[in-house]
């Protein structure tokens, strides 16, 4: 079993290994560029945890891992272009410093990519592995397609937008964790109880997302600061706002997602200050860690020694503690 520093370790050798075509140039150059941009590289390494977890070398679910996080990666770029977002990582995102339409054909042929590492999974696994990276891929697609039409909704309940973070975000973790365990030889109960550990691990990591989104440190977290307020994202922070204002702070809500045309800055702030005035970070917290908690319980159902689980509790909890 190897440490976390060994895995990360491990991981950048792979990352730097991999190996896109030169030509041509502007649809293969973003790709070096996202991925060479760095980030945590949490799903990669879950992939190789998960691995770990039940008794295999991460190397065996190296190329797994790979396919991880070139997909990721993907949906970043796709994302950066229907978020409109100007930062990725501290950088320009792709659309801005190429074009939308070179965002796009560079994430597709990310998804071409990723499959070719795929397709070097050990075969006697690839079928259980296909199906569940189909069943990821397939999800953050549905979750995303909510997530965006949620934009333009105001009826939009907690427990809908539970389900839209369960896919976009959570899927993928859960997603990872599994590939793992299945190309360790886990049994179905295990993979199963890693895989809903993941996802609860996902929907508090997105929860977290989003209070960074309000109140991260700009230099930290390599995002625009305030970007889903300025795009009336649904997130937990907006429909809790929503359900607690009343009086003027209600209208203060109402007015400032209803207009069409607003400074952002302003809007930014004053949206801000309504979650101050109404607790909502703490709130928004209280949430994270309710799904945290019902990670862990799953997590303790899992048939291995705590020794073993050790890596994985510790990154849940940094993960949980997380700035950017
Ligand atoms: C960003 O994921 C997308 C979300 C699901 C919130 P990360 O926060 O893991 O991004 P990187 O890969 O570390 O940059
Ligand atoms: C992340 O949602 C979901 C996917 C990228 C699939 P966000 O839109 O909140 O992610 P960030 O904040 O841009 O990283
Ligand atoms: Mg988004
Ligand atoms: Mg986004
Ligand atoms: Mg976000």
């Amino acid at each position: 079993m190897h440490t976390t520093e060994q895995l990360q370790q491990i991981l950048e050798t792979a990352i730097q290994n991999l190996k896109f075509p030169d030509h041509p140039k502007q649809l293969y150059d973003p790709i070096t560029y996202i991925i060479n941009l760095g980030g945590k590289r949490i799903r990669p390494l879950l992939v190789l945890m998960g691995t770990e977890l039940f008794g295999k070398d991460a190397h065996d679910s190296i190329h797994a891992a790979m396919a991880i996080e070139v997909f990721h990666n993907f949906t970043l770029v796709h994302d950066d272009i229907m978020d409109n977002a100007p930062l990725r990582r501290g950088k320009a995102t792709v659309h801005e410093k190429w074009s939308t339409n070179t965002a796009i054909l560079s994430g597709d042929v990310m998804m071409v990519e990723a499959n070719k590492n795929l397709a070097k999974v050990n075969p006697i696994f690839l079928k259980d592995v296909l199906d569940t990276f189909n069943a990821t891929a397939q999800g953050v697609c549905e979750g995303q397609q909510l997530d965006m039409e949620f934009e333009s909704r105001d009826d939009v309940s907690i427990e809908e937008y539970i389900n839209m973070i369960r896919l976009k975000t959570a899927v993928l973790l859960g997603g990872a964790l599994k590939l793992g365990a299945i190309i360790a030889g886990a049994s179905e109960k295990d993979a199963d109880l890693i895989y809903q550990f993941g996802e609860n691990i996902g929907i508090a990591f997105q929860l977290q997302d989003d209070i960074l989104d309000v109140y991260a440190d700009p230099e930290k977290f390599g995002k625009q600061v305030g970007g889903d307020i300025i795009a009336n994202k649904k997130t937990f922070l907006l429909l809790k706002a929503f359900e607690l204002a009343d009086g003027e702070i209600r209208e203060s809500l109402d007015t400032w997602t209803g207009y069409k045309d607003f400074d952002n800055k302003e809007k930014v702030e004053t949206v801000r200050l309504v979650y101050d005035t109404l607790d909502i970070q703490n709130i928004a917290k209280e949430s994270m860690n309710k799904y945290l908690e019902k990670a862990l319980y799953l997590f303790n159902q899992i048939n291995v020694g705590d020794a073993q689980k050790s890596n994985l509790l510790t990154l849940t909890n940094q993960l949980m503690a997380r700035e950017y």
